[in-house]
């Protein structure tokens, strides 16, 4: 279904590409299906040169071409992309938005028309296509729309559908922003096996492995973290003296506390949004 229709991304800085690379890698799409735009010539060469997509420095080219618009910029810029590309955007046409903190309800004030738009919130790890991604819909999307935007985060990842837009902020405080609370978990682990006496390039090396391995069987075996958690915790053994040291430590409760936290500052950012988008639109 996604092999048929035409893909423009407008941008292509670190997700663009990591989304270009991913849909053609995984057989999703095809160079020949996907335009993409961007600000600078420089990088568009290096994408053209990659990839061997259709490139251009006009944002207009791509919405015009395309069949599912996928605006890959950044959330600072959003608002004036969206009002420049508006005069061609219908409903003729899937609307994609990965611009972080950036609410649908921010986008449907900025183009005021009805309009088939999805919001996806990705993370960090599409660029190596292990990205987690959830996907909101605006009223006017078709279910053929959602399974759309699915085949494409699922190229990159795994992607889940939200049936409440309002847990994009959930997602953000979790997914979202999940990788720099795992980048800190990997280096605090790294610095105690140097403090055990081990190189910092083994101790990297390991907990980063620790951490690849812990996911995956997860993953796998689908069984649930506590009760793998028990199967790795011998009586009077190694992993539970230490776990007691990470539960008296509060971990747990530090992270359920940075989640709620992170959710807490997207919500706020996303009204920040709103309002900014209004008013530039009361402005025009
Ligand atoms: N990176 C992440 O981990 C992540 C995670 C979740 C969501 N997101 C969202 O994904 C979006 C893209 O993030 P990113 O990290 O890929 O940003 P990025 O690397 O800065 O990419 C954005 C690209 O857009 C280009 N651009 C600037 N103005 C433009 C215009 N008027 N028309 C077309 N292209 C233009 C930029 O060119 P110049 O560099 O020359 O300005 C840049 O190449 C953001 O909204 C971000 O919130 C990112």
């Amino acid at each position: 279904m996604l092999n048929s229709k035409k893909i423009g991304i407008i941008g292509t800085g670190n997700m663009g590409e990591a989304l270009i690379s991913g849909l053609i890698s995984s057989g999703s799409s095809t160079s020949e299906k996907i335009i993409c735009s961007d600000a600078s010539e420089d990088k568009l060469e290096s994408i053209k040169e990659k990839f061997n997509v259709a490139t251009t420095t006009d944002n207009l080219e791509v919405v015009k071409t395309s069949d599912i618009i996928l605006y890959a910029i950044k959330p600072q810029i959003m608002a004036q992309v969206l009002r420049e590309t508006a005069p061609y955007l219908d409903m003729s046409k899937l609307i994609i938005s990965i611009a972080a903190g950036v609410p649908l309800a921010a986008i449907e004030s900025c183009l005021n028309k009805d309009l088939r738009l999805i919001r996806v919130m990705p993370n960090v790890a599409v660029a190596v296509n292990e990205g987690a991604s959830a996907i909101a819909a605006g009223e006017h999307t078709h279910k053929e729309d959602i399974q759309l935007a699915m085949s494409i985060f699922n190229s990159v990842g795994k992607c889940i559908f939200l049936h409440e837009n309002n847990l994009m902020d959930a997602i953000t405080g979790l997914s979202g922003s999940g990788p720099a609370y795992i980048f800190l978990i990997v280096d605090a682990l790294a610095d105690a096996g140097v403090k055990m006496g081990l190189s910092r390039q083994d101790a990297l090396s390991l907990s980063s492995q620790t951490v690849l391995g812990a996911a995956k069987l997860l993953i796998e075996t689908k069984i649930h973290p506590g009760q793998l958690k028990d199967t790795v915790t011998s009586p009077g053994g190694t992993a539970i003296a230490g776990l007691h040291t990470l539960e008296k430590g509060g971990l747990r409760t530090t992270l359920i506390n940075a989640v709620e936290a992170a959710t807490l500052r997207s919500v706020e950012l996303g009204e920040m949004m709103i309002k900014n988008f209004a008013n530039g639109e009361k402005k025009k």
